[in-house]
């Protein structure tokens, strides 16, 4: 008989009542190319979103400037009344141009309005978990004071519309700032099997038991591509996806994977992984494989 799929184990948010699975969904590839407009299938969309709360994912991350507001107005149709248990996380930080640039924006009005439209947009009237996002596409940028911003979400969170708040693309003296102003319950930054500037800020949130999020788990927008996942996926019959979610929640239990796709066959995949064993010797090989340069 198949083994369970426990996706990962679970996780609580600290000081929080909030416990999830640690393998998550991340759901940013559910609207069109370039996270812009609507998607070619929606029906397809909603059908990944419905497989994976089914299988038992119980943490979805999001934002309303997917879209924009397109992600979270199909997490509303596909999920909406929303199963007891279902923790959905956004960010704010930033607004969509018309072309579908990106733009950071953090002043107090603005990130109220952001917090409005999630609410509005994925039909809540108080959102789990806010992520506070700062500056910088895929590193963070110290010159960012994070401050403001978490006063402004923290009170929303006086107010009752945020139970918890996060941060996201941070340094570790971001993080402690915005601890200085409200309790920080995760931490989402870009860390792969490739990509791991922040070793030690994980290790340090572990002690914390603060849970650090990846973004980009899976390389992002351009997928992982590498010899040596490539033939350690052969050797145990996996695929290099797999090995590559596998290998991050081996890699500290406070991490929690939000994988993002926009397909079903990869969604199945993905979850799968949280059953994939990786012995010591493929764990010593992964783990020198930042030095690879990608094929
Ligand atoms: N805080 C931030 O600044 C930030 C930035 C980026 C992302 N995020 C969050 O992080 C989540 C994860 O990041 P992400 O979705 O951008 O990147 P990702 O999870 O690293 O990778 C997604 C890409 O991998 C592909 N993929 C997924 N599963 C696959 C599989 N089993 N085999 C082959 N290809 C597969 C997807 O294509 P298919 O659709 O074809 O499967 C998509 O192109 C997002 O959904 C979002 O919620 C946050």
């Amino acid at each position: 008989m198949a083994e369970a799929n426990t996706l990962g184990g679970t996780y609580t948010f600290p000081g929080t009542a909030l416990t999830v699975h640690r393998m998550g969904y991340g759901a940013m590839q559910l609207s069109g190319p370039h996270i812009f407009g609507p998607p070619k299938d929606r029906a397809a969309a909603v059908a990944v979103l419905r497989r994976a709360v089914e299988a038992g994912v119980n943490h979805i991350d999001t934002s309303d400037f997917y879209g924009p507001h397109v992600t979270n107005q199909i997490i509303r149709e596909a999920l909406h009344p929303y199963r007891d248990g279902l923790v959905i996380v956004t960010k704010v930080g930033a607004r969509r141009g018309e072309d579908g640039s990106w733009i950071q924006e953090h002043g107090p009005q603005f990130l109220i309005d952001s917090v409005h439209d999630n609410l509005r947009n994925l039909g809540l009237d108080v959102l789990d978990i806010v992520n506070v996002r700062g500056t910088g596409l895929m590193a963070p940028e110290e010159g960012f004071d994070v401050r403001p911003a978490v006063e402004a979400i923290a009170e929303l969170q006086r107010r009752g519309l945020v139970k918890h708040i996060g941060v996201s693309n941070v340094s570790a003296r971001h993080i402690a700032d915005a601890q200085s102003i409200a309790p920080i319950v995760c931490v989402q930054n870009l860390y792969n099997v490739v990509q791991r500037a922040d070793d030690a800020l994980i290790d340090d949130l572990a002690k914390q038991h603060i849970p650090y999020v990846p973004f980009f788990p899976l390389g992002g927008f351009t997928p992982l591509q590498s010899d040596t996942l490539n033939s350690v996926a052969a050797g145990l019959g996996a695929t290099p996806m797999q090995v590559a979610l596998a290998w991050l929640l081996h890699r500290s239990p406070n991490i929690l994977l939000i994988p993002g796709t926009s397909s079903v066959g990869h969604l199945e995949e993905n979850l799968a992984a949280s059953n994939l064993k990786l012995p010591a010797d493929v764990l010593e090989t992964l783990d020198g494989l930042t030095q690879e340069k990608s094929a």
